[in-house]
């Protein structure tokens, strides 16, 4: 695979937008830019993204520890290069960041009609825990 994975580059903003639009993980409430500003202020390397060459953003997630667990966000590979192991690296790269910091255990949110997502974290080992998701928005994008 001539896919590399580096941390997020401020250069990356615009393929990083398209990638995540294209993806179907933009939402309305969720201005995309502000999240990746407010991400290079918290743990900025933990935003992976997956290079194809010398420039073509092909993947990211986004991961974070808060003392107690890790997460992981805006997990996508581009279309034309699903199937290869990109996400699978992706994840393998951002969870080895997170045992490194200490971290014991790492989970994520899937919207509930995202098969493919679920399908692909069950390839990784990861397991479905029932838990009632709430939250509380501070700032409106
Ligand atoms: C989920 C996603 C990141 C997977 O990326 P990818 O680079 O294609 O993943 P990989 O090639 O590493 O796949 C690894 C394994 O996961 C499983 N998998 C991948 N996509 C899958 C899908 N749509 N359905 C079920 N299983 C899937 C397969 O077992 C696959 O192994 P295989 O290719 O040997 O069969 C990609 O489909 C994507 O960007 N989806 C849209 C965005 C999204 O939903 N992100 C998750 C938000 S929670």
């Amino acid at each position: 695979m001539s896919v590399r994975i580096r941390a997020f580059d401020l250069a990356d903003t615009e393929q990083v937008v398209s990638l995540w639009r294209s993806a179907g993980l933009t939402r309305p409430w969720n201005d995309p830019y502000r999240d990746i500003e407010r991400k290079l202020a918290v743990q900025p390397e933990l935003f992976r993204v997956a290079i194809d060459g010398d420039d073509a953003l092909v993947g990211t997630v986004m991961g974070g520890y808060d003392g107690h667990r890790g997460w992981l966000y805006y997990l996508a590979t581009a279309q034309t290069h699903r199937g290869r192991g990109i996400g699978t690296a992706l994840v393998v790269d951002v969870e080895r960041m997170l045992l490194g910091m200490g971290c014991p255990k790492v989970q994520l949110m899937v919207r509930p009609d995202n098969a493919g997502a679920r399908g692909f974290y069950a390839a990784q080992g990861y397991e479905p825990f029932d838990t009632w998701a709430t939250g509380k928005r501070l700032i409106g994008d």
